[in-house]
């Protein structure tokens, strides 16, 4: 195969092997490739901190490549074959691939928003990468929108969740692959509405009832919240299990009433310390996880959130260790599998929550079943807040 030598416009600080006539890419490090390239033999070959970024590549082999920290976003590849190709740390936002083999590709740890194969968007490509390739999770997890939420719980009066906010949209404004929710007390509804209006930060409500409407005295419904504007609601907290009384089937209510509204339901599960010191979390977990989405279908279960929260560590600064969330997050997921099929249980966000701050968050969210977290204390802190969602933006 050859390369095309009149479509290259620039090439800089690359190592080029000239072998026979054709020329062999044995290495492109720290270098700028800005090139529409047609019949290339780049098999095997490796690239290192290069940017190829809205460069395009037709009929090239590119089977057993390695890419490492390279700039693929916008890029375009077609009738190329890329099988056995290796993916690391690669950003690959809005990049396309038409008519390729991309057999045994492996992806990890890559930026995905935005990229198309044949077509289907990187969300889609699941189904895809679990005929190829079936057990790379971190592709998994790059293709499911890691979403950080805040859980304000009864803090914040008007005037400071105002300032909060405002505080907040600077430092975030940037973020696109990591969706922001600020789930507030009913009171901050409006004000959070309208601060956060045509930015990047959603807001959610910290509960509502299962009923439409009625006499419920102090209750809220899910159709009040959804015609506000609000996007979220966290249901099945453990703070409202332990101090309202809420159960399973409330939660199932409260869940299938959201839905209905067209609300995103943030679910929250987790065994009390006890249980876990009884060897029984699973247990719990799996009952909470089968009552919590009763008779809820397939379709519906993928509008949903999950948070995994441990009630030992809610609000107590004690964490779960990033292996102990990692470990109930990919049960809950196995749960989903089980109760629904294995698309839906990678379909499905499902957050850690409980004394996650700006220190922990990192080691927490790189882990490759929990996409996200569920914030009480410190998304009381713009700044703090921030790191977290920074964080999820590389995990
Ligand atoms: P925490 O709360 O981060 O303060 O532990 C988490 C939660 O209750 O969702």
């Amino acid at each position: 195969m050859t390369l095309n030598n009149e479509k290259i416009e620039l090439i800089t600080d690359c190592t080029i092997d000239r072998k026979d006539g054709n020329i062999e890419f044995a290495e492109m490090k720290n270098s700028r490739f800005c090139a529409v390239v047609s019949e290339c033999d780049f098999s095997g070959s490796e690239f290192h901190r290069t940017n190829l970024s809205g460069d395009y590549f037709e009929s090239s082999d590119m089977s057993g490549a390695y890419f490492e920290e390279v700039n693929l976003s916008g890029a375009g590849f077609e009738r190329s074959n890329i099988s056995g190709a290796a993916f690391t740390d690669v950003n690959l936002r809005g990049a396309a691939f038409e008519g390729c083999d991309l057999s045994g590709v492996e992806i990890t740890d890559c930026k995905l928003d935005g990229m198309t194969v044949n077509g289907y968007d990187s969300s889609e490509l699941i189904e895809f990468y679990k005929n190829n390739h079936k057990d790379n999770g971190n592709m998994k997890k790059n293709a499911r929108k890691a979403i950080i939420a805040g859980n304000w719980k009864m803090n914040k009066t008007r005037p400071e969740a105002k300032a909060l906010l405002e505080e907040l949209k600077p430092l975030v404004a940037d973020v696109k692959s990591v969706e922001i929710v600020a789930c507030v007390p009913f009171t901050n509804l409006e004000t959070a509405l309208s601060v956060t209006a045509g930015t990047n930060i959603k807001i959610g409500a910290e509960n509502c009832h299962f009923e439409k409407s009625g006499a419920f005295t102090g209750e809220i419904s899910a159709d009040m919240l959804a015609e506000m504007g609000v996007e979220y609601v966290v249901l099945g907290h453990s703070e409202r299990r332990q101090y309202f009384n809420e159960t399973d089937e409330t939660v199932n209510k409260r869940t299938k009433a959201a839905l209905a509204a067209g609300l995103k339901p943030i679910v929250c599960v987790g065994e009390l310390l006890w249980e876990r010191e009884c060897n029984i979390t699973e247990e719990v977990i799996a009952r909470q996880i089968k009552l919590d989405f009763f008779a809820i279908s397939a379709d519906d279960v993928k509008k949903c959130v999950i948070a995994y929260e441990p009630v030992w560590a809610i609000g107590t600064g004690k964490t779960a260790t990033a292996e102990q969330a990692e470990e109930v997050c990919a049960f809950i997921r196995a749960q989903l599998a089980k109760l629904y099929s294995e698309d839906v249980a990678e379909a499905v966000t499902i957050q850690y929550g409980g004394s996650m701050n700006a220190k922990n968050a990192e080691e927490l969210v790189s882990k490759t079943n929990v996409d996200g977290g569920l914030i009480g204390g410190a998304s009381l802190k713009a700044e703090d807040f921030t790191v977290i969602i920074k964080a999820a933006e590389n995990g």
